[in-house]
């Protein structure tokens, strides 16, 4: 299997978030994509098991897009605990229907620790910076919930460094970004507050997403309105890092190719991009009533559905080679799988279980 199985989504707390020798809600989905059922989660506080929770509340707003696994109906968790300061990490372990059991992720209390100060700034910094409304979120995100919408952008943006850290990349040499598809600013409001040294740029072709951004944050970003093909109105050779989360997922391949051209063009020599794709479990998934249809995206690498190119309502699938072959003048230096960081999961993360690939610019 190509694919890590375990579908998930820690809603609370989000890493910076858990409140230290406090009661914290645990709350969430868990599901696996594969023949045993989740039933519930074991947690260890160090290498000790403290407490078992069972996995079984209903999550129909999950279950819409899952229509192949009858157990996504009840794949919701909630439980309370107290996070001590005292201990090093809190382990989360999956716990099957067969009674098998596996490692979810793991949280290190420790680094919550000494970076809590740090964190409560982060936090205060970004109530004071508007949010959209539901109705926006549910553009880009999908939902309407504004608390997971906003709980998203520190942790988001943390796991953006994370990528970019294991693929070499020195966050210090990064001096301007774009976020291509920057929908309503939600990540662009994350390397705000924790990368203020970046000059940040973002673009959309949603009159409606950006508009609100112009109105919202003009202080923190600036936004300009694309079309939906090329050009873009920057300098050739801008910047350091462009990075594109859920974008190629809703476009069709030609005007994928397009804009990997007008790209090209505006990233420096030598610069990165980040891209965020649906892999072959999005595949299973979208196509699981069609398996000529899977068979054909394992062989050619690519597979597009829907209408409506660039919304939430068309789906673009590639493979690791297929995505190495169309990013003509770039070399892949970071590939995570589901978004996993050397196999590991992480406890949040930036595109769901989206795959994450770094290329540079090679001069
Ligand atoms: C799923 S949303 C993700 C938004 C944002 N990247 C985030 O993670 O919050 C996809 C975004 O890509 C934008 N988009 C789609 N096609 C585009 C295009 N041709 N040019 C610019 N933006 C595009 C959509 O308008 C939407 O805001």
């Amino acid at each position: 299997m190509q694919y890590d199985p375990i579908v998930y989504l820690l809603e609370t707390p989000k890493y910076h978030l858990v409140k230290l020798d406090k009661v914290n809600v645990f709350s969430g989905w868990v599901f696996n994509f594969g023949i045993q059922k989740v039933t519930s989660l074991n947690v260890y506080a160090d290498e000790k098991l403290i407490d078992n929770f069972m996995v079984n509340l209903p999550r129909e707003d999950i279950a819409i897009y899952i229509p192949s696994i009858p157990a996504v109906k009840t794949c919701g968790f909630s439980f309370e605990l107290e996070v001590a300061k005292t201990i090093n990490s809190l382990t989360f372990e999956i716990v099957f229907d067969d009674q098998s059991t596996e490692l979810f992720f793991r949280f290190d209390i420790t680094n919550i620790v000494n970076q809590q100060e740090y964190f409560n700034k982060l936090n205060q910094r970004l109530a004071l910076i508007p949010q959209p409304e539901p109705e926006l979120i549910y553009l880009t995100q999908g939902h309407y919930n504004v608390a997971e919408y906003r709980n998203s952008i520190i942790s988001g943006v943390m796991n953006l460094h994370k990528y970019l850290q294991h693929s070499g990349v020195d966050l210090n040499q990064i001096k301007t970004l774009l976020d291509f598809g920057c929908g309503s600013g939600r990540l662009l409001v994350g390397w705000h507050l924790l990368s203020p040294h970046i000059e940040l740029n973002g673009c959309d072709f949603n009159p409606n997403l950006l508009d609100w951004v112009q109105q919202n944050l003009t202080k923190q970003v600036t936004c300009i309105e694309n079309s939906f093909a090329p050009p873009l109105p920057y300098i050739d050779d801008k910047f350091d890092l462009i990075y594109l989360v859920s974008v190629f997922t809703h476009l069709s391949l030609d005007v994928q190719k397009l804009w990997i051209q007008e790209l090209k063009r505006v990233i420096k020599p030598g610069g990165y991009i980040l891209i965020t794709l649906h892999g072959e479990i999005y595949v299973r998934n979208g196509f699981w009533q069609e398996p000529d249809k899977i068979q054909q995206f394992l062989m050619e690498g690519f597979a597009e559905s829907g209408s409506d190119n660039g919304s939430n309502y068309y789906a673009s699938h590639h493979t690791p080679d297929f995505i190495k072959q169309i990013m003509q003048g770039f070399n892949l230096v970071g590939y995570f799988p589901n978004g996993t960081i050397d196999k590991q999961r992480t406890s949040f993360q930036t595109a769901q279980s989206q795959d994450i690939y770094i290329f540079k610019h090679e001069v």
